[in-house]
């Protein structure tokens, strides 16, 4: 009832060609106008509204409380803590493993930018609080606890968090039961999370690094796709992009040969057309790419492969294949669209620093673009999202022109209450998410589901996942925010 279902039937499948035309909206917000730190520091207190959880005294949505603090009871865990992965009360590891890899893929990549911008350590603050999580999640060899709640009976009750009585059921994968996706990302969340903490707190690093060795060798030692988290999170795409992708940071945090030796002679990858939480092959080409350029020769297929990435996104190339509505927009499915908007922004944006570091271009058949292209790719997405699109309007709340302000939330869209008042669930549609009225509550910063193929949006809560935001759409905003604030891009 009113929660995104991530659909991805329709899986990298490209679509064919349409005509592209430069948009031109009388009248609309200008690209000049935005001001890009300003959306990176909301991009991050949504996180901070997603925590699950006690939460500590310098959180910052005031309208959050604590909540969950019996989480993993159900197993004789201790699962406290976490995130919510969108507007309901439901924590599913896949996705929030992938929200914690990006945010620290984009805190390597860009931590001038973030120091700049005075958000590094809520950045970080964001990792720790799903690797603190992980760390308990995984504390049983060869178990990992994948989710807690039953997102039917979630679904039964319009509630806040805070005043939940709904079940918190336990869900894990084991050696009998194995989740090869799950595993692999959350050790690609663990390996890539130890690099940002290095610096900081070289026992963390450290722990967080044995725990994604042994994510990954668990990983590959039981085989198999876990469709507990379906029909929510189904993936689609079968876990050799998560492997290759864990193999790949693991190689990045350790420099150890053995995962190399995996990428190299054991992997398997692919040509895609897009970056999601069920899809990170590209995101590993990318990082492989890089080391390429450094000289690791064996890599080529990777880099390849990257550019046909490239080619099959840009508008302007001979190859394109993914759908761009009139107003300029990536748009691959109706189901909280914008992740494939700020997934796209930010892998052009990781690609385009990449390129001119090495002073490469990416070849499409007969045409060359550069980095300066891709970059400007990536930003007329970002862009898009916060106010310069055919409606003239941000689809981040809180922030910009004519903001939405009916966030498909349970937390935003019902008043703060006692800890122990009662909600009647029923009762909870009628009395909260049907009410055509702004939420009380401000989820500054979400970036919701956002506009159909046609650029139109509709601010109203009922109208999931139009209105609903998810973490991963946020964390994979945070890096190229963060660089389009720091450089004066055109
Ligand atoms: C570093 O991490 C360890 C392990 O989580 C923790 O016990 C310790 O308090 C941390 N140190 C600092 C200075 O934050």
């Amino acid at each position: 009832m009113g929660t995104i279902i991530h659909n991805l039937s329709a899986m990298a499948i490209l679509v064919g060609s349409l005509l592209f035309f430069q948009p031109f909206f009388p009248g609309a917000v200008h690209a000049a106008e935005l001001n890009y730190k300003d959306a990176l520091t909301k991009s991050l207190i949504f996180l901070e509204a997603q925590r699950s959880g006690k939460l500590p005294p310098n959180h910052r949505p005031a309208w959050r409380g604590d909540s969950a603090l019996d989480d993993g009871k159900l197993a004789n865990v201790d699962l406290v803590g976490g995130y919510y992965d969108a507007g309901d009360n439901v924590k599913y590891g896949l996705p929030m493993a992938f929200t914690v890899t990006t945010l620290s893929w984009g805190a390597l990549t860009y931590p001038t930018e973030l120091e700049a911008a005075g958000e590094m350590e809520n950045v970080k603050a964001a990792i720790k609080w799903g690797t603190d999580y992980f760390l308990k999640a995984s504390s049983h060899r060869d178990r990992l606890y994948v989710e807690v709640g039953d997102p039917v009976k979630d679904h039964e009750c319009w509630v806040r968090p805070e005043n939940m009585k709904t079940p918190r059921t336990v869900l894990q994968i084991d050696s009998e039961t194995p989740g090869t996706e799950i595993a692999a990302e959350t050790s690609a969340a663990m390996a890539s999370s130890s690099i940002v903490f290095r610096s900081s707190n070289q026992t963390y690093a450290r722990l967080l690094l044995n725990k994604a060795k042994t994510l990954y060798k668990f990983a590959k030692s039981h085989k198999g796709t876990y469709d507990g988290e379906c029909p929510f999170y189904c993936s689609y795409s079968g876990y050799n992009d998560e492997l290759l992708w864990a193999a790949t940071w693991l190689y990045i945090a350790t420099r150890k040969s053995v995962y190399l030796k995996y990428v190299l002679e054991e992997s398997i990858s692919a040509s895609v057309a897009e970056f999601s939480w069920d899809l990170k092959y590209v995101g590993a080409q990318v990082l492989l790419s890089k080391l390429y350029f450094e000289g690791e020769k064996g890599l080529e297929t990777f880099k390849n492969q990257a550019d046909n990435y490239i080619c099959s996104n840009l508008p302007t190339s001979p190859y394109h294949q993914i759908y761009v509505s009139p107003g300029g927009m990536v748009h691959m499915r109706d189901g909280a669209n914008t992740q494939y908007v700020t997934g796209t922004a930010f892998v052009f944006s990781a690609y385009s620093d990449i390129l001119a570091a090495y002073k490469q271009n990416v070849k499409c058949s007969d045409q060359q673009f550069d980095s300066t292209h891709l970059m400007t790719f990536a930003k007329k997405q970002m862009d898009y999202l916060l106010g310069d699109n055919p409606l003239g309007r941000s689809f981040m709340v809180g922030f910009g022109n004519n903001p939405p302000t009916q966030a498909h939330h349970r937390g935003a869209s019902m008043p703060v209450m006692p800890a122990n008042a009662e909600v009647n669930c029923p009762m909870s549609f009628v009395n909260w998410l049907n009410k055509d009225t702004p939420n009380p509550n401000e989820l500054t910063g979400a970036i919701l589901g956002g506009p159909d193929r046609n650029d139109k949006f509709l601010d109203k809560r009922t109208v999931s996942p139009m209105t609903e935001p998810v973490t991963y759409t946020n964390s994979m905003a945070v890096g190229v925010l963060a660089k389009l604030a720091a450089h004066k891009i055109t």
